[in-house]
């Protein structure tokens, strides 16, 4: 039987990297993607191409009912869900507090954190013993943001990657004894089309002397991460933070 797997944000960066190594290991992987279905087809298709099981599954995760029908599409065509990528996440354009208006904030939000939180409780509805499920993981994708607070570009962003770390840390002993853990990766500076969002798409080869390690992570590091945490190698480990940031 397969493990059944749902990646939000999985048409590109971060997430299209945890699609392809889960495909690798045997996941059946659902490809969610807000507006890009042509790359999230891709990832599908590189999947398909190994051997392994994906769909590509259009759902914007700051829409309740976008959430709801991503789930019910994964358990009709995959079946029995084992376990949840919480990985997408926007920032805008790079401000400071004084001039971001509620508007901004409000977006942000939507997707970091209530999207987050509306895919925890589908997961948790499947996976949960108590609810007559077997078990699982989820992985939350966080961010040292949440620690170092992006003076200067996004303290909105990080802040809603301070709410999720605070997720992650409930929800882990909440169900704990349901048979689901739930662990965040928290990524540094790595290198994907997040940055241009923030109107610096070189962002990570500027900041990067600022790194311990003296570069920016790629994709596949973070997943490497993610992959582990989902796995039976971290069966005892619930309500922890991986950073994976080169030192940062
Ligand atoms: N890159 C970094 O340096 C870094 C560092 C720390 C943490 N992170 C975190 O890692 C995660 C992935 O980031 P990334 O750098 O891989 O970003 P990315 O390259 O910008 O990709 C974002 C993905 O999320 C999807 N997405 C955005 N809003 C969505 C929504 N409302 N509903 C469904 N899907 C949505 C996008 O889909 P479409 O393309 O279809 O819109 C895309 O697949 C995020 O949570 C981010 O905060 C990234």
């Amino acid at each position: 039987m397969n493990n059944v797997l749902i990646i939000t944000g999985a048409s590109r960066g971060i997430g299209a990297a945890t699609a392809r190594l889960a495909g690798s290991a045997g996941y059946a992987v659902c490809v969610n993607f807000r507006q890009d279905q042509a790359a999230a087809d891709r990832v599908v298709a590189d999947i398909e191409a190994i051997g392994g099981t994906a769909i590509a599954v259009g759902a914007d995760i700051s829409v309740e009912a976008d959430v709801v029908r991503l789930f019910e599409t994964a358990d009709k065509r995959l079946g029995r869900l084992s376990g949840l990528v919480n990985n997408a996440g926007i920032l805008e354009t790079q401000s400071r507090v004084e001039s971001m208006d509620a508007a901004r904030i409000h977006r942000v939000l939507a997707t970091n954190v209530v999207g987050a939180f509306i895919c925890a409780r589908e997961a948790v509805r499947r996976l949960s013993t108590k609810q007559g499920g077997t078990g699982g993981a989820i992985v939350n994708v966080s961010s040292a943001a949440s620690r170092l607070g992006s003076p200067g570009e996004y303290v909105d962003y990080a802040a809603s990657k301070g709410a999720i770390d605070t997720l992650t840390i409930g929800l882990a002993r909440e169900v704990a004894g349901e048979g689901i853990r739930v662990n965040a990766v928290r990524p540094g500076f790595i290198y994907t089309e997040m940055h241009a969002s923030g109107g610096e798409p070189d962002r990570v080869d500027r900041v990067k002397v600022s790194v311990p390690m003296k570069r920016g992570g790629t994709p596949d590091e973070v997943a490497q991460a993610i992959l582990w945490l989902l796995s039976g190698e971290a069966s005892f480990t619930t309500g922890a933070f991986i950073d994976v940031t080169g030192g940062t």
